[in-house]
């Protein structure tokens, strides 16, 4: 099975090194890896059994593993959307070995559209909960028994305690979150204005095209999720402009520094709690 053979391999290169935490980085955070983490060891998805491959910037597709304080992270730098064509399978292939190395606790990131009024452009958002608008699901197929449930329970997907934990350290940085539900569809165009008001009107503060698949199976699997969006753009409707990737881009850029400072000091914060 290909998720045996990439974790296997992967442990090859990790001499015995156990790693808790686990983050898939998204939008704007693209170098956090390669600029916060200590004793880095990179690990292209091409050298991987069975690993797809990026199709956006060929570069950017590693798995990179360090230490940020005393804790040892695992970085996905670059990650699969089903837009680019993936299967679901595909795409959370590299959440299930995270589970398998041992990870406990994932940190999912992402870029999205405002739907709340109230978010203001380079708003970060903490995800308390999620609307799967994918139309799909990443469980569909045999159960993996080895790794969960066939049925796993998604109450509260987005831990308590970690949304809990962020938030204090979001106060004691002075940098300014909300809450809210992240709805994802499968895009790649962006919604139009119709849609965008049915979301709201669904109880949804974000939207975005990830991450759905990857906290589902890292739920499946039984690892503990916090989730962070950054609020890149107001989504369709909700502003003059027509949406861009380029402005989403630009966004993320600008409040990077602040993305990977809550990161950054979250992951402090835990090895001590
Ligand atoms: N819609 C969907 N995905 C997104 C958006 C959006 O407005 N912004 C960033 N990712």
């Amino acid at each position: 099975m290909t998720m045996l053979e990439a974790t296997s391999f992967i442990k090859q290169k990790l001499k015995g090194v156990q790693t808790q935490t686990g983050i898939i980085l998204g939008s704007g955070l693209g170098k956090f890896a390669q600029e916060r983490l200590e004793e880095q060891l990179r690990i292209p998805y091409e050298d991987i059994p069975g690993f797809p491959l990026s199709t956006v910037d060929g570069h950017e597709g590693s798995f990179v593993f360090g230490k940020i304080g005393a804790t040892r992270v695992l970085c996905m730098e670059g990650r699969f959307h089903f837009y680019e064509g993936y299967s679901m399978e595909q795409l959370v292939l590299p959440t299930r070995v995270m589970a398998e190395l041992g990870v406990k606790t994932l940190i999912v990131t992402n870029a999205a559209g405002g739907i709340n009024p109230f978010f203001e452009v380079g708003t970060l958002m903490l995800i308390t909960d999620h609307i799967n608008f994918m139309g799909t699901n990443p469980l569909i197929g045999p159960n993996y028994n080895s790794l969960g449930t066939r049925f796993p329970d998604m109450s509260s997907a987005y831990d308590p305690g970690l949304i809990a934990r962020a938030e204090a350290v979001a106060r004691s940085h002075n940098i300014d979150v909300r809450k809210g539900v992240y709805l994802a569809t499968s895009g790649p165009s962006y919604e139009t204005p119709a849609e965008i008001k049915a979301f709201g009107a669904m109880g949804a503060d974000a939207v975005g095209m990830s991450t759905v698949p990857e906290v589902i199976a890292a739920r499946h699997a039984g690892m503990k999720v916090l989730g962070i969006s950054c609020i890149t753009n107001k989504a369709a409707g909700l502003s003059e402009t027509p949406l861009s990737h380029r402005e989403v881009k630009e966004t993320a850029n600008r409040v990077k520094e602040e993305f990977a400072c809550l990161l950054e000091n979250f992951i402090c914060a835990s090895a001590n709690a």
